[in-house]
């Protein structure tokens, strides 16, 4: 039977230690969607693994496939399969011929964007990666797959062609090498996130030393490039198990999000088939959700807590980007977004995370409906201008006021705990088949 993880709510959930858990049960892991956006941390022992694009089964040896809906830095990419080789865990990976490649003028655009969109106070807080870019390209006709990166005799032509057409975007933009060198140079975070755009850079963009790197990673890349829906169906012919595994979250994909305020890619399960080439069934569909919310970035958060609650889920959470270091925003479990991500994506289970995160804690709210403009609503609504005037209305727990990171059973949980996971069963109805409960690989209850 094959698996999808998905985030339920802004990405962020915890979804990495779920499907390293979940890949001991199957054969081959699969990245669908995204990029170098994304971060999913695994503990290995007392090691932390943090996987961009690779996906999370590579420490356990499974053979892991990047299909065509993700977009793939390569400079990066090399970083990420070398540690994985020093940490003795070399990845098995597979990358979709269709898979677009993220080029140095990705990463130029993604900050050129976002000084254009800040100028008009609408900057989206992406995270740098050059992911909106990439999928702009891609639909534009105009990105590079890594079938035609290694294919291609006319490479130089092909670089060429991006570096006029980056140039062009930002002369129409207003933006020039100027303003994104000393946006860079000003913002410490800027050019954290940003990394990597440096080195192509001395005054301005250089074109050959764009080339030379693409063309210095044709050899690691042409044993990894295949026809991934071909290698996916052959898998599913051999009775052999897949575990889709999403990156981002329900609300961040670009169709079903909080659009503006969103990634560029479909986080949601149609992105397993979009984003794959492989047509047959996804029986079980995982939706991961964080026993409170977080978002990074900007747009509208109706549970957000501003004040020292907040600030101690933060703290106590480790809710700082995987990717950027970013502070993430917290608020308190939104059922609204949950029954949204259910429906969404048909999720047939939950996996709740990071429960010990609010073992301290007094009371514990939950969201179970909003009241926009006086009324009541209960569906996510696809408005962000009615999602920024959405109040939350709230059912109040008490505190369990307990560690539950030792406990090893639900029956282990303090009864407080119980009762919070019973109603989130209740509201969604869906199981909530695994409660995670520490960092650590045995840190999960499975019920
Ligand atoms: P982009 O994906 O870099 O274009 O960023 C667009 C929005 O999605 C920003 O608000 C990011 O903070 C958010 N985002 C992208 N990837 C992730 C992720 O893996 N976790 C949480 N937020 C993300």
């Amino acid at each position: 039977m094959h698996t999808a993880i998905i985030g339920a709510q802004w990405g962020d959930e915890g979804k990495g230690k779920i499907v390293d858990m979940l890949a001991a049960e199957h054969d081959v892991v699969v990245r669908y969607n995204g990029g170098p956006n994304a971060g999913h941390t695994i503990v290995v022992g007392d090691k932390e693994i943090i996987l961009h694009q690779v996906p999370s089964g590579a420490p356990q040896g499974k053979l892991c496939v990047i299909g065509n809906g993700c977009v793939v830095n390569p400079d990066r990419l090399d970083e990420e399969l070398k540690q994985l080789s020093d940490n003795g865990t070399p990845a098995n990976l597979q990358i979709s011929e269709r898979a677009h490649v993220i080029t140095p003028y990705d990463l130029l655009l993604d900050v050129g964007l976002e000084i254009y969109k800040g100028r008009q106070g609408k900057r989206v807080g992406t995270t740098f990666q050059g992911i909106g870019p990439a999928y702009m390209l891609k639909a534009a006709r105009t990105g590079l797959t890594f079938g035609e990166l290694l294919e291609t005799d006319n490479l130089a032509g092909r670089v060429q062609e991006l570096h006029e057409f980056t140039k062009a975007v930002l002369s129409a933009l207003g933006v020039s090498g100027e303003d994104v060198y000393s946006a860079m140079n000003k913002d410490d975070s800027a050019v954290r996130m940003s990394r990597g755009l440096r080195a192509y850079f001395e005054k301005e963009m250089e074109f050959r030393k764009v080339l030379d790197s693409l063309q210095g990673h044709r050899e690691m890349l042409s044993p990894m490039v295949s026809d991934i829906s071909v290698l996916l169906s052959e898998v599913d012919d051999n009775g052999l198990s897949i575990l889709f595994e999403g990156a981002q979250g329900t609300l961040l994909d670009v169709d079903h999000g909080t659009y503006p305020y969103c990634t560029a890619s479909n986080a949601t399960v149609g992105g397993v088939f979009a984003g794959t080439g492989f047509g047959g069934r996804v029986d079980r569909r995982i939706g991961v959700l964080k026993a409170y919310t977080t978002r990074v970035g900007e747009g509208a958060f109706p549970t957000e807590l501003k004040d020292e609650t907040g600030a101690h889920i933060q703290k106590k959470g480790g809710e700082f980007g995987a990717t950027t270091g970013r502070p993430r925003r917290v608020g308190w479990l939104d059922l609204v977004i949950g029954e949204y991500a259910a429906r969404v994506n048909g999720l047939t289970e939950l996996a709740l995370t990071k429960l010990d995160v609010l073992d301290d804690l007094d009371e514990i709210a939950v969201c179970t409906r909003y009241s926009i403009d006086g009324k009541p609503v209960r569906r996510f609504p696809a408005s962000p201008r009615l999602l920024s005037r959405a109040e939350p209305f709230y059912q109040v727990f008490g505190g369990w006021k307990a560690d539950t990171t030792k406990a090893k059973s639900y029956a282990d949980l303090p009864p407080n705990a119980q009762e919070y996971i019973s109603f989130i069963e209740q509201v969604l109805r869906l199981p909530v088949k695994y409660v995670s409960n520490g960092p650590k690989r045995d840190q999960v209850i499975v019920r």
